[in-house]
């Protein structure tokens, strides 16, 4: 028996599943510390400037080509040229292996709200240990880490079974509200501690010294990077949005909402963060240090009212890390279903959004089981598995397909082939001239630039050193 794919019932609701999923765990752990050491508000100039000549593009490509299509990403390459097939394969390894590591750490921030929501009534008592001590117990616990991501994957795959319309926007236009609310609320209280302002001081005051001889470009990868993994791009989850947007919405706004949306957000986490962390005389860190470690230090020191602080970001970095989970997840199995319906076979979207589930769980169990790393599994190509998964999709894989992607759009099908599909129902797609020299110019160089970069960083070659 199958199913018809279904639609979003609105562009609200389009809009809302695409700031989730481009939302996470990126602009809340990599954006504030990576714009704190990078340069400050120098990074931000910089960052402004990838999103104004790279994402835009590649996020009005993805939409346009998903929507165009109206299938997954594989037969969406497919109607482009049989010989596209392989940039959709890409996407689809790339969004297997993230999720092969994000579904662990969305157990960790699970796991985080729960403990502070105890502890909310426990009165703290169950933070004792220090935050690095109780940290790293955690995540040395095998068992529990992995119940965590069960009971994550579970969720996930509850929401993405309603469908389009049923699940993934009715819980994505009430979860992003409700995350925008809940960043308000800490950024209050962040910035109110006495001392806070240094942090504003760490993330915005320019630093214009780290630009110095060829500082800038390791500055400009760094902000690449992180706008390109910020935007969800090259993981099939916009292709796949894009597939389920009414023709009658306009493309190019969309595509400007959203990678906006997403740096407001990320610059707010900012605001959230780094002034508490200042105030409470901490030393800035990235990553799962400061999330798990440095901010639960901060809750600690704050007192009684300390776990309802806690509880509430932990909750919001859930929130930001499953409306991004599920973006992808769906991006996988809309790509075996409409690889079915190409084929005239029949299928069950519960049973297909099942099966990717499961096979994504089992992919977790090692992150999960390494804790980070510091347990005994081997290390593939000596990396921790999260690095490894990592290295496959943000370090390959995603730059490369959207590399591979632009060049498409720029020399292969066109502005035309794009206004095709955008200028439907009456839209326009305005500044032709700017979107080709994106197409032709700065999205290649600028993707270009950012697989290099990725590489670089984690192999530690140097090369933009
Ligand atoms: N845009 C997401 C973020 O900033 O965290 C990237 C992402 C990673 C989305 C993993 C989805 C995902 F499963």
């Amino acid at each position: 028996m199958s199913e018809s794919k279904g639609q979003f019932n609105s562009n609200f609701g389009f809009i809302m599943a695409s700031v989730g999923s481009a939302v996470g765990l990126g602009n809340l752990w990599g954006f504030p510390y990576k714009m704190g050491t990078s340069g400050g508000g120098a990074f931000l100039l910089l960052y402004v400037i990838v999103v104004i000549f790279v994402g835009f593009a590649v996020t009005l490509g993805e939409f346009t080509i998903g929507r165009k299509a109206g299938k997954g990403v594989i037969e969406a390459y497919k109607m482009i040229g049989k010989n596209y097939a392989i940039v959709g394969v890409f996407a689809i390894i790339a969004a297997i292996s993230l999720l092969s590591f994000y579904c662990t750490l969305g157990a960790y921030c699970m796991k985080y709200f729960a403990s502070n929501f105890v502890a909310i009534f426990t009165h703290g008592g169950i933070f004792e240990a220090d935050a690095t001590q109780y940290f790293n117990d955690f995540i040395s616990n095998g068992g529990v880490v992995v119940a965590f991501t069960a009971i994550f994957c579970i969720l996930n795959l509850v929401i993405i079974m309603g469908g389009v319309s049923g699940g993934i926007e009715k819980f994505t236009t009430i979860a992003m509200p409700a995350l925008f609310i809940m960043l308000i609320i800490v950024i209050i209280k962040s910035i109110s501690l006495p001392g806070s302002s240094a942090g504003l001081e760490f993330m915005f005051k320019p630093d214009m010294s780290v630009f110095a001889g060829t500082g800038w470009i390791s500055i400009l990868a760094t902000a690449g990077g992180q706008v390109f993994f910020s935007l969800s791009l090259g993981m099939a989850a916009m292709i796949t949005y894009g597939s389920y947007l009414s023709k009658k919405e306009s493309l190019v706004k969309n595509s400007i909402i959203v990678p906006v949306a997403d740096s407001l957000v990320a610059i707010m986490a900012g605001l959230a963060v780094m002034p508490a962390v200042f105030a409470m005389g901490l030393e800035p860190a990235g990553g799962p240090g400061l999330l798990f470690i440095t901010l639960q230090t901060v809750f600690n020191d704050m007192g009684a009212v300390g776990p309802i602080f806690g509880f509430v970001l932990y909750f919001l970095v859930f929130i930001a890390a499953i409306t991004s989970s599920i973006s992808v997840l769906e991006g996988v199995s809309s790509a075996w279903i409409d690889a079915k319906v190409a084929k005239g076979q029949d299928y069950s979207r519960k049973k297909i959004t099942s099966i990717v589930t499961g096979a994504v769980f089992i992919l977790n169990l090692p992150t999960s089981l390494d804790a980070l790393g510091g347990g005994s599994l081997p290390q593939p190509l000596g990396f921790c598995w999260l690095d490894f998964y990592d290295l496959l999709a943000e370090g390959i894989l995603m730059p490369l397909g959207s590399l591979i992607m632009v060049i498409i759009i720029g020399y292969k099908l066109h502005m035309d082939w794009m206004a095709e599909e955008i200028e439907l129902e009456g839209n326009k797609m305005g500044a032709k001239g700017f979107w080709n020299f994106c197409y032709k110019v700065t999205a290649p160089i600028g993707m270009l630039f950012i697989l290099v970069g990725q590489i670089d960083s984690f192999f530690k070659l140097g090369i933009f050193s």
